[in-house]
């Protein structure tokens, strides 16, 4: 049997801060595919965290992709940066930056893939005119700026509607676009969300508030696949 082609990706907000590499070397070791990085400028978001230079540190710790998710405004200046610094994803909010097909653009020009975050309350349509430019299409659970926060159940139907576009975009021959999920994603709920469409899980809290990181990810996968037996 194959096995579903999902990403569980950590992020590390939820991390101890003085043991990064450490952590991120741990949590790769534990199954995970991505770091998720979030990246928060006290502007676009209500909090402060960490930038590129932090990105590249942690960057000789693992060879897992680096999945940055900025949430900051503007946009376009810090890009460079984060490329440089080792990123392999970066997404960003597209209401935060004044040209979002330009932004999308300057992410694969510095070779990195490239994707659109959606807030709870932003409507899908940002992706409809630029998606020959997605990697990627991020859904908010929650509304960015903290972990642990409580999973939005709307976010299943969103989910369902950008699935639909996505399939909808690869049939007539378009690339193909991962769908990732982010906020509240735990191991009771991550088969309802896979079952929606998602194949790439960011998990902060629920990862790194457990003492074993491996046992979480593989409870994850194991859901997963059984949602997957469910819907055959
Ligand atoms: C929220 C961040 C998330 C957050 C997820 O703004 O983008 O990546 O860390 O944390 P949990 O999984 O705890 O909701
Ligand atoms: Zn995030």
């Amino acid at each position: 049997m194959t096995l579903p082609d999902i990403c569980i990706a950590p992020s590390l907000l939820s991390a101890d801060f003085a043991r990064l590499g450490e952590e991120v070397r741990n949590v790769v070791d534990a199954g995970a595919d991505w770091i998720h990085f979030d990246v928060m400028d006290n502007h676009y978001v209500p909090n402060l965290t960490i930038g590129p230079m932090v990105c590249e540190a942690i960057r000789p710790h693992t060879t897992a992709p680096i999945d940055v998710h900025l949430m900051v405004e503007p946009v376009d200046a810090i890009i460079p940066q984060f490329a440089k610094a080792g990123a392999n994803i970066i997404t960003f909010h597209p209401e935060a930056s004044r040209h979002p097909d330009r932004t999308l653009a300057l992410i694969r020009d510095h070779g990195c893939k490239a994707g659109l975050v959606f807030n709870p309350a932003t409507p899908l349509g940002w992706m409809d005119y630029v998606m020959d430019k997605l990697d990627i299409v991020l859904l908010m659970s929650v509304n960015p700026g903290f972990g642990g926060q409580q999973f939005i159940p709307n976010t299943l139907h969103k989910l369902r509607e950008a699935r639909q576009r996505i399939n909808a975009w690869q049939q007539a021959g378009g690339q193909s676009i991962r769908l990732e999920v982010d906020g509240g994603v735990k191991v009771d709920n991550i088969g309802a969300i896979y079952a929606a469409g998602a194949d790439t899980f960011v998990a902060g809290s629920a990862v790194f508030g457990a003492p074993d990181y491996r046992a979480v990810i593989d409870a994850m996968r194991a859901e997963v696949l059984k949602a997957g037996k469910q819907a055959v």
